[in-house]
């Protein structure tokens, strides 16, 4: 058995360069061998910042390099598909970034290549992976706490921080790049919380919208959506979902209420709270640093480990269309 991983990164944004470069890097059993970006020079300055071997400016030549044997997919949604197809017919090991593709149809084209390949694919899933999340996971699963029978989820990104990562000309806010905008974009993970953490699927959807054209950042949106959910375990959820505030109102936070009257909080990635019978009141403090903060490094590491001992990653092709397909449900009302 290799006891290391070969690692090519295909498009070096926000997701690419942020969360995967360095995550790749700190992990002992990978060696980030190419990376490849149509910019040219942000290819080539990060494979120096991070002492990679080979820089491309196509996916082509990555995935004929023979030192890659699994390719991180971080390109904008709309190319997923071509990369995923041919680094599956290169026989290539694929972590795809999130949507998988802007519709329904081509993300399973992406899943069924990967499954005649015969290849290892997983879907970047992250939340499944952030420390406070995985808290909240163990807390249901030691069956001390009750069953989860409501959820309420908020997620707020200021506007500004937005335009910032994404701004206006942006794929990302390009209904059909993107398959939805942001709105469809950044529901995704949230959604495969609830589906992980409620261990249900999403049965019905009920969901309202209202977008803000923001002339001040060029014309990206100011979305807001709100979303009632119903799970096939009966379990209800509420999501509410906004880019349309500045960053002193940016909020991430999940509120799990038990059958057992006891609930739990996260908020951002920082907390864990249980309320029991008062005062029973515990409370978990995270302060991860760097890419370990929403999971990646600890979701690369998983696929290393997938790959090298030939074990199906737990985050599985189905969890990614069924986020998708939910997501899909929220933005289309
Ligand atoms: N898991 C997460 O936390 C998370 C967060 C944000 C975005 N995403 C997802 O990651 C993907 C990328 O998003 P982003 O925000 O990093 O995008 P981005 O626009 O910041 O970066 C995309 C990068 O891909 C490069 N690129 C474009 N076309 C290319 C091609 N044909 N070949 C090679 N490189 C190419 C661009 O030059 C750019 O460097 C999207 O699918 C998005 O939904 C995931």
């Amino acid at each position: 058995m290799e006891s290391w991983v070969g690692i090519g990164i295909v498009g070096l944004g926000f997701v690419g360069e942020r969360a995967h470069l360095p995550s790749f890097r700190s992990i002992p059993s990978a060696r980030l061998v190419a990376v490849a970006d149509v910019d040219t020079e942000r290819a080539r300055r990060a494979a120096e910042k991070f002492k990679v071997k080979s820089a491309y400016s196509s996916h082509i030549d990555l995935v004929r390099d023979p030192e890659v044997d699994a390719v991180v997919i971080s390109v904008p949604t709309f190319l997923h598909r071509q990369i995923a197809v041919d680094a599956a017919r290169a026989g290539k090991h694929i972590l795809c970034e999130m949507p998988l593709a802007p519709t329904l149809q081509e993300a399973q084209e992406i899943v069924d290549e990967a499954e005649a390949a015969g290849i290892i694919f997983m879907p970047s899933l992250n939340f499944r992976f952030t420390p406070n999340y995985v808290k909240v996971k163990e807390l249901i699963a030691s069956g001390s706490i009750g069953a989860p029978v409501a959820a309420f989820y908020r997620e707020f990104i200021a506007a500004e921080e937005l335009a910032q990562q994404w701004p206006a000309n942006s794929w990302a806010w390009d209904e059909e790049k993107s398959g939805g905008g942001p709105g469809f974009t950044l529901s995704i993970w949230s959604i495969d919380l609830l589906r992980w953490l409620l261990q249900a699927d999403i049965v019905e959807v009920c969901s309202f919208s209202r977008d803000v054209v923001l002339k001040q950042f060029g014309g990206t949106i100011g979305y807001n959506r709100l979303s009632v959910l119903k799970f096939s375990n009966g379990a209800v959820a509420g999501l509410e979902f906004s880019g349309l505030v500045r960053p002193a109102m940016s909020v991430s936070r999940l509120e799990l209420l038990c059958d057992s009257l006891n609930s739990l909080i996260a908020e951002g990635n920082e907390r864990v709270i249980l309320h029991r019978a008062e005062p029973d009141r515990q409370e978990w403090i995270f302060r991860e640093k760097g890419p370990r903060v929403w999971g990646h490094l600890q979701e690369d590491q998983h696929f290393v480990e997938s790959i090298l001992m030939k074990k199906r990653p737990t985050v599985t092709p189905e969890d990614a269309l069924k986020a998708q397909e939910a997501a899909a449900r929220i933005v289309n009302g």
